[in-house]
């Protein structure tokens, strides 16, 4: 095993104390006989760590007689990388939580597992403990996906929690998920939506039959979303969620887009709280399955880990033809640039109250054949700076784009507009 973190620990720790139960389910007995960490020497409190099973770098895991699986759990794409296909080339099955780097060289990475025919094994890359992966893969074999979305981040979805529950700062939170062990080593990857689209990506390519090109993924992350917004979505009846959005639009060309949305709080995954994720596959056979579960952290990851180092097992005691799907690694569909994307809006501007703002704005967005669903105005703030509320009807985002840049304009605006997606999934 590469990688001894939150991950690893955890992996080490459930596979010492569930030993027994997978043999008794499975006949497999998998013992971890060598570790690569960074810092051997490192003070690793609240566990034991087994020093003795350490190796130097973690391609010497490669070439040892009793490793028969190599387990990559340290993340990052330069190390993780060699490892994994020095790994292949030695015909060693892996096992991977690593959805940076099957979303950024996956192509690579899944041809070479063809080409030699060694599997690598991505269960916790998406969602954690919740077996989505195996889910798109076998369980809804017989589908197309014509929708998915879903929570994918549990970092983030622990932030919009507490701010809509506890009306918390952004900052406190994310200090409390990175102590809990959810957090991304670079947790901009969490907050800047980078982590959702990377899973995004995974989940696109493996729904729609080739590798979708992760640099297409449209991604916006939570940074500007403020308590104003979530306690104005509830007013108008929303929550505000980081969601991943995969939807089949024609023939080869699918959006698949990463970004705060407010869905109606009557939705399915609207009292999604905390580290939990939740992610809803609109299946042409099966319709709206969700499936939901802890999304981050040590033991919920080590979970989906086990249960990819049993196939990956079972694989090398069987005869049979165990490759990863041969689809990721040809070219997937095309991603629809977010330019072309429909979908209604939130708008808070903060203008100036005084008679005739609301018509210069309703005037821009009349002009652009914007249709306008709701206003909200609150009052009291008489000849003070408002926050001024439209909900907006469909719209494609290059329009809504243009307009906001002429309202942003106006002398009557006095901040930079807030502008999030809303959805409600009904087709
Ligand atoms: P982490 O706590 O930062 O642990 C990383 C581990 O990898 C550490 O033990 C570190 O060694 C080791 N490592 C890093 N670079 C190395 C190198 N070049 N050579 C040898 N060892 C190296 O990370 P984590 O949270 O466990 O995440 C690990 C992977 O799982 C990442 O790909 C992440 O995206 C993925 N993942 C994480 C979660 C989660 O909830 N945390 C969930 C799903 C997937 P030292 O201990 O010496 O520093
Ligand atoms: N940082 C990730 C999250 C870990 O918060 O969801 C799980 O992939």
């Amino acid at each position: 095993m590469a990688g001894f973190g939150t991950v690893g620990s955890a992996v080490y720790r459930n596979l010492n104390r569930e030993a027994d139960l997978i043999l008794e389910r499975t006949g497999i007995l998998p013992e971890i006989t060598a570790i690569a960490v960074r810092n051997p020497r490192k003070s690793r409190p609240g566990g034991h760590f087994p020093s003795a099973l350490v190796v130097r770098q973690p391609r010497d895991l490669v070439k040892r007689d009793d490793v028969d699986i190599i387990v990559e759990v340290m993340g990052g794409c330069t190390t993780a990388r060699d490892l994994i296909f020095a790994a292949l080339r030695a015909h060693k099955p892996v096992v991977t939580a690593n959805k940076a780097l099957l979303a950024e060289h996956g192509r690579a990475i899944f041809g070479e597992s063809n080409r030699l025919n060694v599997p690598i094994y991505f269960e916790a890359s998406v969602a954690g403990g919740i077996p989505i992966i195996q889910s798109l893969r076998q369980g809804l074999v017989a589908n197309r996906f014509h929708l998915i979305y879903g929570i994918v981040n549990g970092t983030c979805n622990y932030i919009l929690t507490k701010m809509s529950e506890e009306n918390l700062p952004f900052e406190e939170v994310l200090r409390e998920a990175q102590a809990l062990g959810y957090a991304e080593a670079d947790p901009s990857f969490d907050i800047d939506g980078v982590d959702a689209a990377h899973k995004a990506a995974i989940l696109a390519s493996l729904a729609h039959g080739g590798c979708v090109d992760f640099h297409q993924v449209h991604m916006e992350g939570i940074r500007n979303v403020s308590s104003i917004d979530v306690q104005f979505g509830h007013l108008l009846g929303y929550e505000i969620k980081l969601l991943a959005i995969i939807r089949w639009q024609s023939e080869n060309k699918v959006e698949v887009r990463v970004h705060p949305t407010l869905i109606p709080r009557t939705n399915r995954l609207a009292a999604t709280r905390g580290v939990t994720n939740a992610i809803v596959v609109r299946g042409h056979v099966v319709g709206d399955i969700k499936l939901s579960g802890p999304g981050a952290g040590g033991d919920a990851t080590s979970s989906a880990i086990l249960s990819n180092i049993v196939e990956a097992a079972t694989h090398l005691h069987s005869s049979s033809d165990d490759r990863s799907p041969a689809y990721l690694c040809a070219k997937g569909p095309e991603v629809v640039p977010i330019s072309n994307v429909v979908s209604r809006y939130y708008l808070r501007l903060s203008v100036a109250d005084r008679p005739g703002v609301m018509a210069q704005i309703s005037s821009i967005l009349g002009k652009a054949h914007i249709g306008i669903s709701s206003v909200i105005q609150p009052e009291g703030h008489e000849g003070k700076v408002v926050p001024l509320i439209f909900m907006i009807h469909d719209a494609r985002f290059d329009a809504m784009n243009q307009a906001l840049k002429h309202i942003q304009n106006l002398q009557c605006v006095k901040a930079k507009p807030v502008m999030l997606r809303v959805e409600s999934f009904e087709s």
